[in-house]
């Protein structure tokens, strides 16, 4: 069974580049350059200019995107009401879904109905979202999203108040021994990813890091080396 690619030595890390940093002209190309450059997943962000203030992509560009790549298919849904669209997304070819808590009154039911729809399921905290707010579907949950910078652009910078989060999450994931994604999206470079993984994280979303530099697989290759081992203990800033 699909298990998210978190076993085996080069998926202990998964890397997802963000496509909203990529070269729109050349969606295609740049999906199979990233897979080649050694992708574990490759995150695309669907905005609505309503949840964020920024518009991007629909199901037919997922659509599209499909046979660009074997990598599985990390869609973001920042997008209010996400229920509506979650079937379009799923028959477009996504294969991890993940929503925000705030994009509808019924998570739990959102979730139940990504999963009944065969993808992995995920669920995305803003900077200002507590834990608490996934706390009581966890069982329901594949992959928690850590929003480093307020959801809507690439290129922001990390929000070093964002890793008390992610420690606290790696601690609660533990807890209930499921094999939950824990990932962090905006600003991750190879700076910013040591202390994301410092903190506990296992996935990481990087947009401006891969896409605008010149070379994807030295890019990648830098996020993978930026794993402190062992990991040492959260430290408060990115000095
Ligand atoms: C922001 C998106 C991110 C974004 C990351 O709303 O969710 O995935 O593309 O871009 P960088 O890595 O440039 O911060
Ligand atoms: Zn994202």
């Amino acid at each position: 069974m699909y298990n998210l690619g978190m076993t085996g030595p080069k998926n202990r890390l998964i890397i997802a580049p963000s496509l909203l940093a990529a070269d729109f002209l050349r969606l295609g190309a740049e999906a199979a350059a990233a897979e080649h450059a050694g992708a574990n997943w490759l995150h695309v962000d669907i905005m609505d200019g309503h949840f964020v203030p920024n518009l991007s992509f629909g199901p037919q560009i997922v659509q599209a995107l499909r046979p660009a790549t074997s990598l599985p298919l990390d869609v973001h849904l920042m997008i209010a009401p996400a229920e509506p669209y979650i079937a379009a997304f799923a028959a477009a070819g996504a294969d991890h879904i993940t929503v925000h808590p705030e994009s509808g009154p019924h998570l739990h039911r959102t979730l139940q109905l990504i999963r009944s729809l065969g993808k992995k399921t995920g669920v995305a905290l803003n900077p200002a979202t507590p834990i608490d707010s996934i706390a009581h579907v966890l069982d329901l949950v594949d992959i928690v999203l850590v929003m480093t910078v307020n959801p809507g652009f690439s290129g922001q910078t990390f929000l070093p108040l964002q890793l008390a989060k992610i420690a606290a999450l790696r601690r609660l994931i533990d807890s209930t021994g499921r094999p939950i994604a824990l990932q962090v999206d905006g600003g991750i470079t190879p700076a910013t990813a040591r202390h994301a993984l410092a903190a506990g994280a296992n996935a990481l979303v990087a947009g401006t890091a891969i896409f605008k530099s010149p070379d994807y697989a030295a890019a990648i290759a830098a996020l993978r080396t930026a794993a402190p081992a062992p990991r040492p203990a959260l430290t408060a800033s990115l000095g």
